[in-house]
């Protein structure tokens, strides 16, 4: 069964009189354990899938399946329980609060939950920061941080609940090529462990991380690609 499953989904923008018809009848599955770049043009609709599927907006028309369960249909209550449990969440422009540190920071999804913070929560989130390399800065606030390590607090911060779909948008878009790789490492590894990831991006050398690359233009899937069966045809010596 895959993870994600969305059937003929449809989303319009109502602006007055107009109607924008962004995505017009997707028809999408994504299995557990698998890495897909989003890719398309700007105004393709990405961003929009992403809104959906992180169960931040909900679609027109059409089905999304979670895990097999219809959440479409849910309220509003059941899809942050939802957000909560399964999915960890990566911004291109990080989307960390100043006033915090790194630790304070890796916390927050678990604070918006009404978890009481503890010595267990803690140094949880002290091995979530290790993980992303910055055991050395947990005191740090955002700004005594360069955009790299930004955003390795807010990888740290998607998995604090142990979510089993990681939803990504353009998570380089902010970074260097040298600081990218190394976001793209990290994000290669997470699904080497069995996480899920669904990632936007703008660039083909960032795209061939992933296992499986999906096209959106004009609402629809343009094309939709597997990386890994490439690497596997590779020639030998
Ligand atoms: N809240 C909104 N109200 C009206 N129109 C919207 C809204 N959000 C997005 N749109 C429109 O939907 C279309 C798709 O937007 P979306 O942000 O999904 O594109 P995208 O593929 O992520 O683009 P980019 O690569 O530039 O991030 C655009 O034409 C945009 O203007
Ligand atoms: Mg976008």
């Amino acid at each position: 069964m895959p993870i994600v499953q969305v059937r003929e989904l449809v989303k319009d923008y109502h602006m007055g009189d107009v109607t924008v018809n962004v995505l017009r009848g997707l028809n999408l599955g994504f299995d557990e354990g698998d890495f897909v770049a989003l890719m398309g043009p700007s105004g393709s609709g990405k961003s929009t899938l992403m809104n959906i599927l992180g169960c931040l907006d909900r679609p027109t028309s059409g089905q999304y399946y979670l895990r097999g369960q219809d959440v479409s249909r849910m309220s509003d209550d059941a899809l942050s329980e939802v957000r909560c449990t399964y999915l960890g969440f990566i911004f291109q422009a990080y989307n960390l609060l100043p006033q915090y540190t790194v630790v304070e920071n890796i916390e927050l999804p678990l604070v918006y939950q009404g978890i009481t913070l503890d010595a267990t929560t803690t140094a949880r989130c002290v091995a979530l920061a290790e993980m992303v390399g910055l055991g050395e800065r947990l005191d740090h606030r955002p700004l005594q941080l360069s955009g790299g390590q930004q955003q390795r607090v807010a990888i740290a911060r998607s998995l604090v609940n142990d979510p089993q779909l990681v939803l990504a948008d353009e998570p380089t878009g902010n970074l260097d090529s040298r600081t990218s790789d190394e976001i793209m490492m990290m994000l290669s590894n997470l699904n080497k462990t069995g996480k899920t990831i669904i990632m936007v991006t703008h660039e083909n050398d960032i795209a061939a991380w992933a296992r499986r690359v999906v096209r959106l233009r004009d609402g629809r899937v343009e094309s939709d690609e597997r990386n890994d069966t490439k690497t596997i045809l590779t020639p030998a010596g």
